[in-house]
């Protein structure tokens, strides 16, 4: 039997639709949400993500703010940048695109953006407040994924889940956000030993390797579903060459699993409509205080 299809794309659109008509809402108060992004270097993904999430905000009403920089830019220039965004009230996210060129600390710099226009998640309070289960921002691509899951009405509570990557862009929130909806979490990454005993036991597996068609249907556990975060190019002398592929072998996979996101079309769209909640999210915020102080 093949395995349900978790569409990225179909709830990216429902959640956007929604997330428009709260933007018209909060502009009658006069707050129009603003997300500012920070892009050094010519990494060519990073400016197609870039792009898309600039693209993400006009389509749902929202203002972007775009600024490039050279890769040899000084760090003390984006952390200038950071401080002026952080003072002006009209800017509720702020998203450093990464990876950031060898000269960058990369912490520090992310340290740089307020707490409160972190839309992205990777500041240390943020990461610290979703270890300890407090409201936060949470990282967008995990996020995204727990929507798919709760949309899809997989059970997380109780579930085994193991997730392949342990980055602090992917693996580790998404442990953390699976161990509060209450599954038996492992996070297998490079250095684990007999990787497919763990993927075999798992009810949720959540691949973020990086590398094209790794895991295969041999390695899923019969009715899993399988949650592939991957976006990479077919490799060279192999069918379909260059076309865009995931961390998992969607062919042997949806034989075995009984619930698949594709690639391109399942966590890529949600990871951006994400951002912009979490930017709506700042702008409520600020209007609740602005409200308040009235
Ligand atoms: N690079 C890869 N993914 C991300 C992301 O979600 N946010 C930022 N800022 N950079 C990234």
């Amino acid at each position: 039997m093949s395995a349900r299809i978790l569409d990225g794309n179909a709830l990216s659109a429902d959640v956007r639709a929604r997330l428009a008509e709260q933007v018209s809402q909060i502009k009658l108060r006069g707050i129009t949400p603003c997300l500012a992004v920070i892009l050094v270097g010519d990494n060519p993904a990073s400016a197609v993500y870039v792009r898309n999430k600039v693209a993400g905000c006009e389509k749902a009403g929202m203002r972007s703010l775009r600024f490039d920089y050279p890769a040899d830019v000084a760090p003390q220039v984006v952390l200038d940048k950071i401080a002026e965004l952080n003072a002006d009230d009209s800017v509720h996210g702020i998203l450093v695109q990464l990876p950031l060129p060898p000269q960058f600390d990369e912490k520090a710099v992310l340290e740089a953006i307020s707490v409160d226009k972190d839309v992205d998640g990777f500041h240390a309070e943020n990461v610290g407040r979703l270890s300890q289960g407090q409201r936060a921002f949470f990282p967008c691509t995990p996020h995204g994924v727990m929507k798919l899951l709760e949309a899809g009405h997989v059970d997380v509570s109780g579930a085994d889940a193991v997730v392949i990557g342990r980055s602090n862009i992917v693996g580790k929130p998404m442990a953390m956000l699976l161990t509060q909806a209450g599954a038996t979490v492992t996070v297998c990454h490079s250095r684990t030993r007999d990787l497919a005993s763990h993927t075999r036991r798992a009810d949720i597996l959540v691949v973020a390797i990086g590398r094209p068609m790794f895991v295969t249907g041999d390695m899923i556990k019969p009715g899993a579903a399988v949650i592939d975060v991957g976006m990479n190019r077919i490799p060279a002398g192999m069918p379909n060459e260059g076309k865009l592929c995931g961390d998992v072998d969607f062919a042997s996979a949806k034989d075995v699993a009984g619930a698949i996101t594709p690639v391109p079309g399942g966590v890529g769209p949600m990871t951006i409509t994400m951002l912009l909640s979490n930017t709506l999210e700042s702008a409520e915020r600020q209007a609740e205080r602005q409200e308040g102080r009235a």
